[in-house]
């Protein structure tokens, strides 16, 4: 089955311009309101999304961004979805399927060999567009902090 593609919601607009995001914004939802970046600072979500591809969406008269979504990435072999959110006034309108179509489109045209995420309970927003769990986890690892994190 193709991953369908929806189009964007009418009066909505999607960038990937890092100029245009609302930095604030997206802190206060992902480190007061996520359940996975809770506390995160916000000297830690700048540099963040400075070393990502950052996708946003943005109503389309005030501007004002209602979506936040972002790809780490080397532009070539690897790539890690991550803190997707879409600001609860506008949930239920598409406008989730739209950012992760954008960011698994992006992973496409770069030709990643391996696009990872991880999510409590979106299994199926992330399956309908190809994703799928992990065929073989026991060749994964990864390495929790010791200590800290970076603030
Ligand atoms: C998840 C989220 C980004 C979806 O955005 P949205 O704009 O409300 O979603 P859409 O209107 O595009 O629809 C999402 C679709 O995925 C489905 N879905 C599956 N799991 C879901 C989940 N945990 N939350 C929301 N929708 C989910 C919905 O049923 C819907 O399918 P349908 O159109 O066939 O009914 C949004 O609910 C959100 O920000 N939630 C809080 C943060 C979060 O959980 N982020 C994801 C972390 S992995």
């Amino acid at each position: 089955v193709p991953p369908s593609s929806p189009s964007l919601p009418d009066g909505f607009e999607l960038s990937t311009d890092p100029g245009r995001l609302d930095r604030a914004w997206v802190h206060r939802y992902l480190s007061e309101d996520s359940y996975w970046a809770r506390g995160r600072a916000r000297t830690t979500q700048d540099r963040a999304i400075d070393g990502s591809t950052s996708f946003g969406i943005y109503r389309a008269g005030s501007g004002a961004q209602v979506g936040y979504a972002r790809l780490v990435t080397d532009g070539a072999t690897f790539g890690w979805l991550c803190d997707v959110f879409v600001d609860a006034s506008t949930r239920g309108a598409g406008l989730g399927k739209a950012l992760v179509a954008a960011v698994t489109a992006h992973a496409d045209d770069l030709g990643l060999g391996k696009v990872m995420l991880g999510t409590g309970d979106a299994h199926d927003l992330y399956a309908s567009f190809g994703w799928q769990p992990l065929a073989e986890p026991a060749t994964w690892m990864s390495r929790p902090l010791r200590g800290a994190p970076t603030t």
